[in-house]
């Protein structure tokens, strides 16, 4: 028998398995985020599924609970502190530790930079930015009093990594998110937490129907390599490999996840 390698062990187990996990999913209640929770659930982790829409919380919880999976809808206001600290304790009370959290929670909203007013501004930054913030503090505390370490996964944008019209607010909220991922990562790494981000094409969500439905949505068809927008289950691989022990040592990184469109001229 050969001598065991440091890592052996892991060519023995499914390294992205869940089971044991409990995770809270922000924006869970529509388009990439009800995928994140299926995915989650169905890697065998505990979900809680956090937005402002109770009802189509309760959908998605219903779909997950098919497979007899297990998950705990919970109202959620990223943009709100006291509904942030009120979620994270009702998740842990109900699943137990969370040891994974997908910051994927957004708005956006397209106009020239020079007709956005100060409304339209906070919108964005105070969802994206804010929220996700909060939310990353509030359940890094709990990770931290646990002992317990974890994974954190914010759901950034290509539009946070280079620049298109209309997207001001967006793409400076992305970009401020993919910094702020790692700063996290530099000051929660000695707690055992790591913190990485994800970086989207376009996905044709409740986000960008219109626009990707449009004449020029459809036009930019022409600059994505793969020639097709993603399907919300493209997300699957990166979002297992960061939340999972699969990337024990990946923290501070951005995966882009976009069929080629942000290498293309
Ligand atoms: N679709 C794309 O092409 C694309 C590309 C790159 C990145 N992304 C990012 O992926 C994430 C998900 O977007 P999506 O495309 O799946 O759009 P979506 O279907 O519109 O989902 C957005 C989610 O965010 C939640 N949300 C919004 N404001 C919130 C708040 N204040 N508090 C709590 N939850 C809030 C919404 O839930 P409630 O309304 O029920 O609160 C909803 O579940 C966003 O961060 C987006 O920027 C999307």
């Amino acid at each position: 028998m050969p001598p065991e390698r440091p890592g052996d062990s892991l060519l023995a187990e499914n390294p992205f398995d869940l089971s044991g996990h409990a995770a809270l999913v922000t924006g869970a209640s529509s388009g990439l985020g009800r995928r994140f929770a299926l995915t989650l659930a169905r890697a065998g982790a505990k979900v809680a599924l956090a937005a402002r829409r109770g009802d189509r919380l309760a959908d998605v919880a219903r779909e997950i609970e098919a497979f007899d999976g297990r998950a705990f809808p919970v109202i959620l206001n990223v943009t709100d502190p006291v509904s942030v600290r009120d979620a994270v304790a009702a998740a842990e009370t109900e699943l137990g530790a969370i040891t994974i959290l997908v910051n994927n929670a957004g708005v956006a909203g397209a106009k020239p930079m020079l007709e956005q007013d100060e409304a339209d501004w906070d919108r964005v930054i105070d969802t994206n930015l804010k929220g996700a913030w909060l939310v990353a503090q509030e359940v890094a505390r709990h990770m931290i009093r646990l002992g317990h370490g974890g994974s954190i996964v914010n759901i950034a944008s290509i539009l946070g990594l280079r620049a298109a019209s209309q997207v001001a607010a967006y793409g400076a909220s992305k970009a401020g998110l993919i910094h702020l991922t790692r700063s996290m990562a530099v000051e929660l790494a000695r707690h055992d937490i790591r913190v990485n981000a994800i970086a989207p094409g376009y996905f044709d969500t409740e986000l960008n129907h219109e626009f990707l439905s449009s004449t020029a949505g459809q036009a930019m068809l022409k600059s994505i390599p793969q020639r097709r927008f993603g399907r919300p289950e493209d997300l699957d691989g990166a979002l297992l490999l960061l939340a999972s022990d699969a990337s024990a040592y990946m923290t501070g990184g951005v995966i882009t996840v976009d069929g080629g469109h942000s290498v293309g001229l």
